[in-house]
């Protein structure tokens, strides 16, 4: 049902047009959070750049779509916050003081602050030392994968990055404290819905779990900080956030350290972890170019390790990833709060509106991507996209500080497993992203040695919806 939704215009005449409903605004979100994606494009395709979900209660929700509003949107992070509302966690608590203490949730002077003090453990040549530890991890995983015939891709590349995160990070050499150290993460983060519903703390419930675990990694955090003051040859993240000072001699304290390395960890291995599962997804449904990149590899590589130099020269191997990036990105829909009354695409838009920008229809714009819907790598050798027009780290002050890093990780942990494994999915299985670009049912994939012969099998789930599989 069509409607003209009440939010002003800037001409009195006008409304933001969007979707009615006997329930209100409450059953289109509901919509919308069942199946992101498709309502998503259902919303652009049948109102256009702007659509409205509701306004009657208060707060409203309006999607803005395409790179205009999307820098509108990402390049005044003043005025389009980003909220916190729905953590439900005092913070001053352990937890509050966990959750809180991170980039993402920081604004004007203070984030600019510490996004300074935490560029150096990002620069490239910062990066590249993890080089050795990513490619040794992946090799650990693939010794185990060759025990088994069958795998769960998406849990295998959990558990591989988690190990890259937690080593890259922490410098944690012991497998056991690796494995540990993700798993109080884990178990701390798995319950945050709960956690946000119900934020008491008695034995039994998932905040009590949730508070145990943050006190066990407080410890052993604080401990590790500890021993970095006094070592000053070691090169993990947290290592060089220990040591990181600013201009006036300023640097992070134990509470802050801790916050940003829970929050690195947490916004970095599940993320990759799903963008890594896609590319070998999309690969295995496309035999032609998984035949090209394994001669781009087999040429360039010649089994040796990829080491940053090598990689560079792989550009179908960052043609793959960019376009699976594209197509499947990890974090395809953001939002943002109104901070004040504001215009938008010719429209007064209330303070306290949550306004929805959308890479995953961005990135399927015809006029920006042609064909969009077609897994092909190749087009990257020959476009070139703005940061409004292509984000799938998003964009403007924000934007992810572990992109370099992301992109590494998963150009050697691909170059090193498609070199040695054959992954085929299992024909028939259900394979449906869920928003977090999580495959809900997982990624069933018989593993085998390498021996080049790919070939195509049937899928089924929603997946069908975000990529044109039938080339
Ligand atoms: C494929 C992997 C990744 C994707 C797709 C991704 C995506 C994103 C996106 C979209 C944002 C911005 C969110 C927004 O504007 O609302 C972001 C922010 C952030 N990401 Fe990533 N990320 C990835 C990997 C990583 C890694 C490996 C790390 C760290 C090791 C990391 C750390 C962060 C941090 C700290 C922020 C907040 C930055 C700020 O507010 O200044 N991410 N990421």
């Amino acid at each position: 049902m069509r409607d003209k939704n009440r939010i002003n215009s800037t001409d009195d005449s006008k409304y933001i047009s969007g979707p009615r409903s006997l329930f209100g605004w409450r059953m289109n979100m509901l919509r919308f959070y069942r199946n992101p994606f498709t309502y998503s494009r259902w919303l652009y395709d049948e109102y256009g750049k702007i659509v409205a979900l509701g306004q009657g209660d208060s707060p409203t929700y309006v999607f803005a779509f395409g790179p205009e509003y999307n820098q509108q949107i990402l390049t005044d992070p003043d005025l389009f916050e980003i909220s916190s509302s729905l953590l439900k966690v005092p913070e001053d608590s352990l937890l509050g003081r966990m959750f809180y203490n991170n980039l993402i949730l920081m604004t004007g002077e203070k984030h600019k602050k510490h996004r300074r003090l935490m560029q150096p453990a990002f620069h490239r040549q910062q990066i590249v030392s993890y080089c050795n530890d990513m490619v040794q991890l992946t090799d650990l995983l693939g010794d185990d994968w060759e025990k088994k015939a069958q795998i769960e891709l998406n849990h295998e590349m959990k558990k591989l990055t988690q190990r890259i995160a937690v080593k890259t990070l922490f410098g944690l050499y012991n497998e056991e404290e690796l494995d540990q150290m993700g798993e109080y993460i884990h178990k701390m983060t798995k319950s945050m819905l709960w956690i946000t519903l119900i934020p008491v703390n008695i034995p039994g419930t998932p905040y009590h779990q949730a508070v145990h675990c943050a006190e066990q990694l407080d410890t052993k955090i604080r401990a590790m900080i500890a021993r970095k003051r006094l070592e000053t040859n070691a090169t993990d993240v947290l290592a060089s956030l220990v040591q990181a000072r600013d201009e006036d001699g300023t640097q992070l304290s134990d509470e802050e350290l801790v916050g940003h390395a829970f929050t690195l960890y947490v916004a970095g291995h599940e993320t990759t972890a799903n963008a890594l599962t896609w590319s070998i997804f999309l690969l295995s449904q496309h035999p032609n170019i998984l035949t090209n990149l394994l001669e781009e590899l087999d040429g360039v590589l010649k089994g040796s390790d990829p080491t940053l130099e090598k990689l560079a020269s792989l550009s179908l191997l960052d043609g793959v990833i960019k376009e699976s990036l594209r197509l499947l990105p990890p974090a395809g829909i953001g939002v943002r709060i109104t901070s004040r009354s504001c215009e938008l695409g010719g429209f007064t838009i209330p303070k306290g509106t949550n306004v929805f920008f959308n890479q995953m229809i961005t990135h399927r714009l015809p006029d920006l991507y042609e064909e969009p819907d077609r897994f092909k790598p190749e087009r990257w050798s020959s476009i070139k996209r703005s940061p409004y027009e292509y984000l799938p780290f998003s964009a403007g002050q924000h934007m992810c500080i572990g992109w370099n890093f992301a992109t590494q990780e998963m150009k050697v942990v691909l170059a090193r497993l498609l070199q040695r494994f054959r992954f085929a999915l299992i024909p028939g299985s259900k394979i449906s992203p869920n928003m977090m670009m999580r495959p809900i049912h997982g990624m069933p994939m018989k593993v085998v040695l390498q021996d080049g012969n790919f070939s195509k099998t049937s899928v089924k789930g929603k997946i069908n919806q975000y990529v044109n599989l039938s080339f």
